[in-house]
């Protein structure tokens, strides 16, 4: 199992367990994690998923596709480490990503 954590803007921290190959997205919301929503299911069209990778993690990501640059320019609060995290696969080489949720998600 892979643990990715969420970290709600308020500080509230979530630890979970992932399983690989499901997105980060799908392991929140299967998780009940609060400011994940993932209206469109993953298909890169609504950025309800939106998440701010910790900087550690950044390079250890598959780089964006052109999709997913496309909806962050449309985001709310997108920074240089926002991803939409439908569009991360969760492998065991991520043991421990950190996530941490929008406000405009609360
Ligand atoms: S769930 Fe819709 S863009 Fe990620």
């Amino acid at each position: 199992m892979t643990r990715v954590i969420f970290i709600e803007h308020n500080g509230t921290e979530h630890v979970v367990e992932a399983t690989n190959g499901d997105s980060v997205m799908q392991t929140a919301v299967s998780n009940n994690v609060p400011g994940i929503i993932g209206d469109c299911g993953g298909c890169c069209s609504c950025a309800t998923c939106h998440g701010y990778i910790d900087p550690g993690w950044l390079d250890r990501l598959e780089p964006k596709a052109s999709g997913e640059s496309m909806m962050l320019e449309g985001v709310l609060g997108a920074e240089s480490n926002s991803r939409l995290t439908c569009q991360i696969a969760v492998q065991p080489e991520l043991d421990g990503l950190t996530v941490r949720l929008p406000e405009s998600q609360t």
